[in-house]
């Protein structure tokens, strides 16, 4: 099978044929992660939240984050049918994967890895909410600013960047680079 990604060195790739150099590395990340950990402990104390987990890209910053939790806190998932503003506001959006928990009456802690538009993030509150939980609040590693076109509170924001194309550390090219232990952005250079 054709390989799309190549590592040059430890600050540029290739991932399907566009060049890509870090732009947050490993340590960086897992710092952020950590200071994020003592926050939501400190937070939540005395508290069980549960993290739900958008899948898929939220899969690597959520195993980090929950890592760093001191408190007690369970994990649930959920998965929209696809990434597109146009089918969400069309409606068309659904849950792929729903969450099996019952949230009633839980402090809900909903995990990204990145918002964009907004839309999928106001979209993911709803259904929370619906459940009647205790509470809702949010968490994203990346928040892309200039691209929000909805207002929805985040409660815990990681790094705002510049809208660029990012990936690695959970966040795919067509569906490849998730596995990368830092994140990269397209290289301007190249554009
Ligand atoms: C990404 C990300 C968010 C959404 C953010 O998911 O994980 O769910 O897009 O964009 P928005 O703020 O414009 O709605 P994607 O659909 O790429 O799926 P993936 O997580 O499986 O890669």
């Amino acid at each position: 099978m054709h390989s799309h990604l190549t590592l040059h060195d430890d600050q540029t790739i290739t991932l399907r044929g566009e060049r890509f150099k870090v732009y947050l590395d490993r340590e960086t990340l897992q710092q952020r992660v950590a200071e994020l950990g003592e926050e939501i402990s400190r937070d939540y104390d005395g508290k069980r939240p549960i993290l739900i987990g958008v899948l898929n890209g939220a899969f690597m910053f959520l195993s980090d984050l929950m890592k760093t939790l001191r408190i007690d806190c369970e994990v649930d998932f959920l998965k929209l049918s696809s990434y597109g503003a146009e089918k969400i506001t069309s409606g068309v959006v659904t849950e792929l994967k729903k969450i099996d928990a019952d949230l009633e009456g839980r402090h809900v802690l909903v995990v990204e890895d990145i918002i964009d538009t907004g839309l999928s993030m106001q979209y993911i509150m709803d259904i929370m909410y619906e459940q009647n939980p205790a509470s809702v609040r949010s968490v994203t590693l990346l928040h892309k600013y200039e691209a929000t076109e909805v207002d929805v509170p985040v409660n815990y924001v990681g790094f705002r960047i510049k809208n660029r194309f990012v990936v690695g550390y959970g966040l795919d090219y067509g569906q490849v680079g998730r596995n990368l232990p830092d994140l990269y952005v397209l290289d301007p250079n190249t554009d």
